[in-house]
């Protein structure tokens, strides 16, 4: 097993074998989840703290499952009960966390870069559960794991994400994660939400859904992150969904057994619609979640593996 860091700010700078070897040990988890066990002396002994300054369901709760399932002692920091609120700075909470010999710290922030310079302070493996619109890395993780396990390799795929681009870490991680494993990757939305680094990325752009969905093999759907967003970038929910939000009749010209993603949370009715959310043949979205858990048990497993005995 290769993963040459200690800590998992990101997805930019992995190559293909860390990614794999990651992808392989996730998929060892997803069955021994299926199967009912846990590997509680995996992490015994061994501290995680959730530090999330930003809302989550998802990522939070998954952390802290796959925490307990390896054994770990796991600690929800509320944030917005802390003392943030009585003025204490980010590297200041982190330096009291570190004092309490916590070995993994999952940080979940708004300002892109935030976990990277707490990594630089604490003797935890840090572990980068999104920042503002850089990167969300276990997100890319479970999305590649549920690629995969519906078609069987991501080289050569055709994945098109759609929708809010710019304001994405989930679009900015699956984009690094998915370029690196051989898949040609689209970004389609209105040019407002597009980046400009999307050439540099190796990405195809479109404007058009029916151009950007043609012969597709995966159908990315996107949020529109308007917490993130200055000014008027989109006109209404209701025009969006006219021509972004994904319904049966786009979704026509993507491939006939292509699967249907999506991070959540999801807004019904602005870039999906409901009965392409829950289509039970095309949409892996719950799948998705269940893959969340088991890709978080093998980046803890894998950190786990660099962190010194005994702290
Ligand atoms: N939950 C994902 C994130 O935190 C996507 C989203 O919020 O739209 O980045
Ligand atoms: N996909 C995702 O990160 O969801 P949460 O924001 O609910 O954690």
């Amino acid at each position: 097993m290769t993963y040459p860091r200690k800590h998992l700010l990101a997805i930019e700078g992995l190559e293909p074998p860390h990614l794999a070897d990651l992808l392989d040990l996730a998929e060892s988890y997803a069955l021994l989840n299926r199967s009912g066990k846990t590997q509680r002396d995996l992490l015994k002994g061994r501290t995680l703290i959730n530090l999330f300054f930003e809302d989550s369901t998802r990522t939070r709760t998954s952390f802290e499952l796959a925490g307990k399932r390896l054994g770990a002692d796991v600690i929800n920091m509320s944030v917005s009960t802390s003392s943030v609120n009585k003025g204490e700075t980010l590297l200041d909470t982190a330096s009291t966390l570190n004092a309490m010999h916590c070995d993994l710290l999952v940080v979940r922030h708004g300002q892109s870069g935030a976990p990277s310079l707490l990594s630089q302070k604490v003797d935890a493996a840090v572990i980068n559960a999104g920042d503002g619109t850089h990167e969300h890395p276990t997100q890319a993780l479970l999305d590649a794991l549920t690629i995969r396990r519906h078609k069987g390799r991501l080289e050569g795929l055709v994945v098109a994400i759609c929708g809010d681009i710019a304001h994405s870490r989930v679009a900015r991680s699956n984009m690094h994660l998915l370029t690196t494993m051989g898949s040609r990757v689209r970004v389609v939305g209105p040019p407002t939400l597009i980046p400009a680094e999307s050439a540099r990325l190796g990405v195809e752009v479109f404007h058009d859904m029916k151009a950007g969905l043609a012969g597709a093999d995966v159908v990315m759907m996107l949020r529109l992150q308007r917490e993130r967003m200055s000014g008027g970038m989109v006109p209404s929910a209701r025009e969006f969904f006219r021509f972004y939000g994904l319904d049966a009749e786009k979704l026509a010209h993507a491939k006939p057994d292509s699967i249907v993603m999506h991070p959540g949370p999801m807004n019904r009715g602005v870039e999906i619609d409901s009965a392409i959310a829950d289509h039970l043949t095309r949409s892996v979205i719950g799948e998705q979640v269940e893959m969340g858990v088991a890709c978080r048990m093998a980046v803890l497993d894998m950190l786990s593996r660099q962190l010194p005995r005994n702290r």
